[in-house]
């Protein structure tokens, strides 16, 4: 058992939350509890404007921004805290469901008025599917929101999951005063402050204490104690081994912006969040206490500066010691390469480090190298799995303007899937493009990009489809038949695989009635099945 105690400090999670809910404000407040920020307003807001569909400056300093605050370290309490970054723009979806492919465990941020929404939903979908465990922070209890007791039956009901209040507003609205920290049994009442920690603290250990009365009032502390009974009579106690099997979602209340509830919700993930988790490999599963090195690429970033064609490819350490300038092994490409300017994330800054442990997250130099879903390991030929593909929204067949820039523009398109921007499946005859994405948004990005970066130009014709789904099957006569009656709407993604687009529902359930021995999943990754909720 190798780099136990570095391995039992780490806390590698991500903060997820439909847009608006709260997740940049959350961030920041973790980030000035851990020191590692001494005022708020220091992490930008990592989404794109709802309006800013063609400001292309915006989305280039939405990409610079990404790349600050895409990991962010600190320490508290003894724990080495890894928080990923994931944007909250829905035509960013899949970047999202990468980087969960990263954490050990989610905080999702709930505001409270609003309760389950979309995204949230989808999130969830992902998180299950992992079975990754989940803390649920309930956030703007200074606004008049939902009741707490609906809001709890809500996240039940819609996301399908256990739930169990580990702390209780005080109040809610212009009459939220606090949360009672029914975890650590305990009460902290904090002078609301949104840009600093505030060390006013009144603390209180006992709940009957008549100080209570005095502090928020007869009214509010008998009701709090009313509902903490009501609480104790309907959930089961908190159990620490159900929230780590993906079982119970811990819930929290607060307000983030004024401080309120987020201390309790740090010093509680401290406490019961996993340390960092093995993966499965297509060979066999690793565990973080593995002796030798291997990692998994989930994100890769193109450099700002057209200049320079290096992009930095993000990489979860999940078993061993990984050092700088040591050679490893890139599976796919059966090479060894080492690397000299490893470099670790410390909320803004980047540094280079000499090594990493499990959980951690580094950024490699990269020169064209790396795919997402690459692995490195000390030798060891097997590839991390996990990494899915859901089919694309929005198809569009991508035309050259240029014909003197094709090979620009090869590269470039080639470049940009290897990113993970979009999804490119080639159809004969004529090796037709076709880009598929989750949003509008993407395109805008990918002209813009090929323009600037690769000097191609190129515009997108819509394509009448509506989904990409993976074809397996045992029969190979039915295979035949089927590539003979739809080699019209047959294409190859970026591993070869066959894609069978789809262009309505009923021609999809036309084909799947048609052809029972044939597979035609939603994912690339097979085991990851999201349902079509
Ligand atoms: P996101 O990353 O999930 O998209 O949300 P973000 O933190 O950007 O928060 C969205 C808005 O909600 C922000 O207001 C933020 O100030 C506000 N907010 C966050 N936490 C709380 C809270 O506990 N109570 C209340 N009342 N508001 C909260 P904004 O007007 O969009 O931006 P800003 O000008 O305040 O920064």
């Amino acid at each position: 058992m190798k780099n136990l105690e570095a391995i039992e400090k780490r806390r590698t999670f991500g903060i997820i939350s439909h847009p608006d809910a709260g997740k940049t404000t959350l961030t920041e407040k973790l980030l000035l509890f851990g020191g590692a920020i001494q005022t708020a307003g220091a992490v930008k807001n990592n989404k794109i404007k709802k309006t800013a569909t063609s400001d292309f400056m915006e989305i280039e300093k939405q990409r610079g921004i990404s790349v600050a605050t895409s990991v962010m370290a600190f320490g508290y309490n003894g724990k080495q805290i890894n928080i990923l970054d994931t944007p909250g723009h829905k035509d960013f979806a899949e970047d999202t469901f990468r980087t969960l492919t990263a954490v050990d465990s989610v905080i999702l941020v709930i505001d409270c008025a609003n309760g389950v929404e979309e995204q949230t939903k989808k999130l969830m979908e992902v998180c299950r599917m992992r079975k990754t465990p989940v803390i649920i922070f309930i956030n703007k209890m200074d606004r008049d929101g939902k009741d707490p007791f609906e809001l709890l039956d809500e996240l039940e009901k819609t996301l399908d999951i256990k739930v169990r209040p580990l702390t209780w507003p005080i109040g809610m609205g212009d009459r939220f005063q606090g949360v009672y920290n029914i975890y650590q049994k305990g009460l902290n009442l904090f002078a609301a402050n949104k840009t600093k920690i505030s060390n006013e603290i009144i603390s209180i250990s006992d709940i009957n204490d008549p100080a209570l009365n005095e502090l928020v009032g007869d009214m509010p502390a008998a009701e709090l104690r009313e509902e903490l009974e009501i609480i104790e009579a309907v959930y089961d106690a908190f159990n620490r081994e159900n929230y780590l099997a993906g079982d119970v979602a811990p819930v929290f209340f607060g307000s983030a912006v004024n401080n309120f509830g987020v201390k309790e919700l740090l010093d509680t993930f401290c406490e019961i969040s996993p340390s960092p988790r093995g993966r499965e490999t297509d060979k066999r599963n690793v565990e973080p206490t593995d002796d030798n090195f291997s990692g998994f690429v989930f994100k890769i970033h193109a450099n700002l500066d057209p200049k320079h064609r290096d992009r930095i490819a993000f990489l979860r350490v999940v078993s061993g010691k990984f050092e700088r300038n040591t050679f490893y092994q890139h599976v796919r490409l059966n090479k060894k390469m080492k690397f000299a300017n490893p470099t670790s994330f410390m909320a803004q800054d980047k540094s280079v480090i000499d090594d990493a442990y499990p959980g951690d997250v580094i950024g490699l130099y990269d020169t064209g190298n790396f795919k997402i879903g690459d692995t490195l390991t000390e030798g060891e030929i097997m590839m991390y799995k996990g990494i899915p593909s859901f089919s694309p929204e929005i198809f569009m067949e991508l035309e050259n303007l240029d014909p003197m820039k094709s090979k620009q523009l090869e590269k470039g398109i080639r470049q940009l899937i290897d990113e993970g921007v979009a999804q490119l499946f080639i159809q004969q005859p004529g090796n037709r493009k076709i880009v598929g994405t989750v949003g509008q948004l993407q395109f805008e990005v990918i002209s813009h990009r090929l323009i600037n970066e690769y000097g191609a130009n190129c515009r997108f014709v819509p394509r009448n489809y509506f989904k990409a789904c993976w074809v397996t099957t045992e029969n190979k006569e039915q295979l035949e038949s089927f590539k003979r009656a739809k080699g019209n709407h047959l294409a190859i993604d970026k591993d070869e695989n066959l894609v069978f687009l789809a262009e309505t529902t009923f021609l999809l359930s036309m084909a799947e009635k048609d052809y029972p021995d044939i597979t035609l999943h939603k994912t690339s990754e097979f085991m990851l099945e999201l349902s079509d909720k």
